[in-house]
Order: C-alpha cells, then sequence, then structure tokens
C-alpha cells in the first residue's frame, strides 16, 4: 500500500473516532447531533427517502436506544490495540532491551481497567425506586434553582429527589444522576461514579503507558537506522538533509501498524485525559455533568427552543451565580467515594 493510501485511512479512522467519542459524554446537544442535523438539512433534499429513513433509524438505535454497541466496540478497539502491542512492539521492545517489568505495565492496567469498567457496566447508579425513594429524598436539600421540592417524575410516579434526573434510555429516575453513558450502557449516578471516575483514569494510564513504550521504539528505531544523520539527493542533484517529514515517512513505510496504532493511542489519551479531568474538576466542587450543563443553560428554552429535556425554564441563567455547594475538596470526594445510602424505611 503506498503511503497516502495508508495516510486516507488513517485520517478517516481518525475522523470517525473523533465523531463517535463526540458523542461519548451522551448529552443532546452533542457536537455530533449539531453536525448530524446539519448534514441533514444541506443533503436532504438530495438524497432518497429510504437512506433518511434508515439513517435515522440507525441513530435512534445507537443513541436513544439502551444497547451494547458502543461495548463491543470498546472491547474491539481495545483488542487491536492490544493485539499489535504484543504481535509487533512487544519483540521489538525486547530487542531493544526494555525490561520485562516496563512490558507488564499495560497488561496490568488493562486487568485493572477492565474491573473498572465491569463495575461502571454493573452496578446500580443508584435507581429511585418505590422502597428506597424516602430514604433518597433525605440526602440532598433541594436548591430551589436546579431542583424544586415537591416535583414528580411523570414516567416513574415517584417524587423527584434533589439531584435526581429521569434517563430516557433507561427509562428510571437516577439519583445524583451525572449522565448516561453509551460506553458503558449505563447511567453514571451516586454510586457508580467512583468507579467511573477510576475507569477514565486507568484508560488514560493505559494509553499512555503504550503509547510511551511505543514511542520509545520507534525512536530507538530511528536512532538505530542512521537517519537522521543521512542525506538524500533531490531532483535537482542537490544534496539535502533528511527532515522530519522524512523521518515520518520512513517510520510510516517500515512500520505502518505500529505508527498507526501509535497515532490512534495518542488521541485516545489527550481526548480521554481532558474528559477525565472535566470530571475530576466536577467530583472536586460537588456538581454532576447534568448540574453543570444546566447551569450553563445548556438545555434553556432561550437557548434550544427545541430542547425536549428538563431545562432551567425563566430567566436566561446567570453564569456567575454558584450552582454547587462545596465544602471543601476532601470532602467533596469523600461523597463520591463513600457515597451517602439512603437510609431504608422499614418494611412493614
Ligand atoms: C454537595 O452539594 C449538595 C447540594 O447540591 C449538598 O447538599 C451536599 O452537602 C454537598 N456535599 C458536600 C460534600 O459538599
Ligand atoms: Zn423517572
Ligand atoms: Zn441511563
Amino acid at each position: 500500500m503506498d503511503f497516502l493510501t495508508l495516510f486516507a485511512i488513517y485520517v478517516v479512522v481518525v475522523l470517525t473516532c473523533i465523531v463517535l467519542i463526540c458523542k461519548y459524554s451522551g448529552q443532546q446537544q452533542s457536537p455530533f447531533h449539531v453536525l448530524f442535523s446539519y448534514v441533514a438539512k444541506v443533503f436532504g433534499p438530495f438524497t432518497p427517502k429510504w437512506l433518511q429513513r434508515s439513517s435515522q433509524w440507525i441513530m435512534h438505535r445507537l443513541f436513544h436506544q439502551r444497547g451494547n454497541v458502543f461495548i463491543y466496540l470498546h472491547i474491539l478497539l481495545e483488542s487491536a490495540v492490544y493485539a499489535e502491542f504484543t504481535y509487533e512492539v512487544f519483540g521489538y521492545c525486547r530487542e531493544m532491551d526494555t525490561t520485562l517489568t516496563s512490558l507488564s505495565v499495560p497488561y496490568v492496567l488493562l486487568a485493572v481497567k477492565t474491573s473498572f469498567f465491569y463495575l461502571c457496566i454493573k452496578r446500580d447508579p443508584g435507581t429511585v425506586t418505590k422502597k428506597k425513594v424516602a430514604g433518597q429524598l433525605l440526602i440532598y436539600p433541594y436548591d430551589k434553582k436546579l431542583f424544586h421540592p415537591g416535583v414528580s417524575c411523570p414516567t416513574c410516579q415517584l417524587v423527584k429527589p434533589a439531584r435526581s434526573k429521569h434517563c430516557r434510555l433507561c427509562n428510571r429516575c437516577v439519583q445524583r444522576f451525572d449522565h448516561h453513558c453509551i460506553w458503558v450502557n449505563n447511567c453514571i449516578g451516586a454510586q457508580n461514579t467512583r468507579y467511573f471516575l477510576l475507569y477514565l483514569f486507568s484508560v488514560c494510564a493505559m494509553a499512555g503507558a503504550i503509547a510511551l513504550l511505543t514511542g520509545d521504539m520507534l525512536l530507538h528505531a530511528v536512532l538505530r537506522s542512521g537517519l537522521l544523520r543521512a542525506s538524500y539527493i533531490d531532483e535537482y542533484g542537490q544534496q539535502q538533509p533528511t527532515g522530519p517529514l522524512f523521518v515520518v515517512q520512513h517510520l510510516f513505510l517500515t512500520f505502518p501498524r505500529i505508527v498507526f496504532m501509535l497515532g490512534f493511542v495518542v488521541f485516545v489519551f489527550f481526548l480521554l485525559a481532558g474528559y477525565a479531568l472535566f470530571h475530576f474538576y466536577l467530583a472536586l466542587v460537588n456538581q454532576t455533568s447534568n448540574e453543570w450543563y444546566k447551569s450553563r443553560g445548556y438545555f434553556c428554552q432561550h437557548c434550544h427552543p427545541s430542547a425536549t429535556v428538563d431545562h432551567l425554564c425563566g430567566p436566561v441563567p446567570d453564569h456567575s451565580k454558584r450552582y454547587y455547594y462545596s465544602r471543601g475538596l476532601l470532602k467533596n470526594l469523600g461523597e463520591i467515594f463513600f457515597p451517602p445510602q439512603p437510609v431504608r424505611k422499614k418494611d412493614n
């Protein structure tokens, strides 16, 4: 395969990933949806009805219904990266005297990450149930800005505790609702935010470790080949030193799969590091993403007249107002890692 074809495939895959991961937060007005409605508007008149209908159906199935597609996609991407790492990079690294201890780091992190991933999927995020609702109502007081007392969920027919929200995908109200994560096919709420945070950090660590080991291997390969000191004769017969572009092209041609994998892993690392830091920040200030979006007026009717999710009605939100109550960083983190349990009323 020539350099340009490979590079084109590479760009397409990276762009597809950007699009998919933009949807990561599971929020309604994601850049992906804005893009999709824009594309639909522009190309709508030229596309046949069946194509429009089927793409809408696919979008609906993927993003508005529960399903394991993204869990499988996650496992698939991860297996591809680990297969490449194990079958190619590992061998080269051994030749270059990288210790077995450092080479085992990605595998240890994989085990750690998989357990948090599993807990995110399996743990009940804090569903509001008939039995528990009385206790759940006592956990947080209503702030009367974002959450008002005495509001019932029309679907669940239960009083909404402060900080809870109805998840349309799971069709249940969730205590201290953060968001619905399609990658774990579960809501992130009071009881699993801690696993979600640890999961995000372990994925970053995993991607970072693989990127460092692979980058180190490629660096050694370049140094060993003496390419940096080499020169070539250009079309005018002049001697030219090899520039960085030349080295990149050489690496792409010599180790196409490895470079491809490294690009993907670096991309995932930066994307998820940003996302993990955002969630860590929210945890530190005792706020959920739901509250963050709401208090910034993302779902406000004034900004999105078509918003169908809960929105902050009334005057345009005042962005300077603090919608969260922080009792200090450590206490806030404590609440994430040891979430208050609803006191069960005795069943009679
Ligand atoms: C977090 O904020 C809620 C109100 O949204 C408050 O009731 C709770 O006490 C706060 N927790 C901490 C640890 O500050
Ligand atoms: Zn509900
Ligand atoms: Zn959900």
